[in-house]
């Protein structure tokens, strides 16, 4: 089969590099794709947001079957226009994908189905949001409503800041139209988990959970990243806590998109706090997470291949997903100055000697004119090692990752610790 992978990070990286290993997948393509990727399938320079230059291509070069890995195509609608040109596409329709490119959407969704989340209220006037956050008084969270790189959530812990960041969003627009809309609730205390599940419209299955660190220091310091480093299984989802989550949160939400019309085939993040009183969804992204998927799918024993065409074909109930025991943890190199400046297009060197014991599934690279491999963003690599323990997989990357080195490197040292 000619397969289409659509995106260009480590997730990306991550998920050619499973496909590859699948017996049926005979050609293996990536738009835009990567440095990294490129090692595994043949990268088609088309933007990932360019939805009719995806489906023209996608059509003109007979895929089989296509794999939509980022928010944007899918929010903009890329599965519901491949599948009208016949072409079997992997991820929800745009009307499905509005659970993690509307916050509002989502939380309406949830309040309407009683699955449990933070108390909230959503705001298109800013005198009332500021209103709103004087009479709740901090700590307090400000959402924009729309996509917004994961970086449109402020968890305030003054009054001031809360209204520092509607005003923000809401009369600066510095998350554009993203931010005309925002999303005020109640702070939930707790540990976060992540749980990525397959669905296909009707049923579901829970991938192993997974925590990522999003703070871009140690000890969870610093502004929020696309996430710094993650790992699988956590410790803290207990197969009591499993079974709670399926229970009130999993089953409920596909089911409520499929009463509302929007039957959700794809993978369904959920981001959960475990608080107090029980766990309760943080956000739902509509897509794997990354870097989450960069461990998850190391662990992954069955053809990736299979599970997505089921996924597609509303079988998923009779695919058997295995997984490896033990567990699997992804380190992130970034670049200096990173989630707010940094320079790029610095060479890369300790590669070959990393990847001889674990996986450096590529996020931001590009080759050089000497075919050397060079920064080309924030996240640059997500070196990733599986190993019989958490503690063994988490020393096993640590370990894998000291050759590399690249100019203004940085990288959290507490990936699995805190
Ligand atoms: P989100 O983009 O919705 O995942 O939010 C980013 C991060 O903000 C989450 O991973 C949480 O750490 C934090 N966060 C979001 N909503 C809340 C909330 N209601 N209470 C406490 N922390 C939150
Ligand atoms: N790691 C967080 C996300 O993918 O949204």
């Amino acid at each position: 089969m000619n397969v289409l992978v659509v995106g260009g990070g480590g997730r990306e990286h991550a998920i050619c590099w499973k496909l590859a290993q699948s017996p049926r997948v005979t050609k293996l393509y990536c738009a835009p794709g990567n440095a990294g990727i490129a090692q595994v399938a043949q990268c088609v320079p088309i933007k990932a947001t360019d939805v009719e230059g995806m489906v023209k291509w996608a059509k003109e070069n007979a895929m089989d079957f296509v794999m939509v890995a980022p928010d944007d195509p899918l929010a903009l609608g890329m599965v519901d226009a491949l599948e009208a040109a016949g072409i079997p596409a992997f991820g929800p329709k745009a009307n499905a994908a509005i659970i993690e490119a509307s916050k509002a959407f989502s939380k309406e969704l949830m309040k309407k189905y009683h699955i449990p989340t933070a108390k909230y209220e959503t705001f298109t006037d800013m005198d009332k949001a500021l209103r709103y956050i004087d009479e709740q008084g901090a700590p307090i969270v400000v959402k924009a409503d729309g996509l917004a790189l994961g970086k449109g959530v402020v968890v305030a812990s003054t009054v001031e800041e809360a209204k520092t960041a509607v005003r923000e969003m809401m009369e600066d627009h510095k998350f554009g139209q993203s931010g005309s809309t925002v999303v005020i609730e109640e702070c939930m205390v707790g540990p976060e988990v992540t749980v990525l599940a397959f669905c296909d419209g009707e049923h579901l299955v829970p991938m192993l959970s997974s925590q990522d660190h999003k703070r871009v220091n140690d000890g969870n310091q610093g502004p929020n990243t696309g996430g710094m480093g993650a790992f699988c299984p956590s410790p803290k989802y207990t197969p009591e806590l499993a079974k709670e989550c399926m229970e009130t949160i999993f089953q409920p939400t596909v089911a409520a998109l499929k009463a509302e019309g929007r039957p959700f085939k794809g993978v369904i993040y959920f981001g959960l706090m475990l608080t107090k009183d029980g766990p309760k969804v943080v956000e739902y992204n509509a897509r794997f997470g990354d870097p989450e998927t960069q461990p998850i799918l190391s662990m992954l024993d069955s053809d990736l291949l299979d599970i997505f065409e089921a996924c597609v074909n509303g079988t998923l109930d009779q695919v058997d997903i295995k997984w490896k025991n033990g567990a699997a943890c992804c380190i992130v190199l970034a670049s200096g100055g990173y989630p707010v400046k940094y320079q790029s297009g610095y060479p890369i060197s300790g590669l070959e000697e990393a990847g001889k014991s674990a996986v450096v599934f590529h996020a931001g690279t590009k080759l050089g004119e000497n075919g050397e491999y060079l920064t080309a963003g924030g996240r640059v690599l997500g070196v990733t090692a599986v190993g019989g323990s958490l503690e063994e997989a988490i020393a096993n990357a640590y370990e894998a990752a000291k050759p590399i080195t690249f100019q203004d490197m940085h990288f959290r040292r507490d990936i699995g610790k805190v």
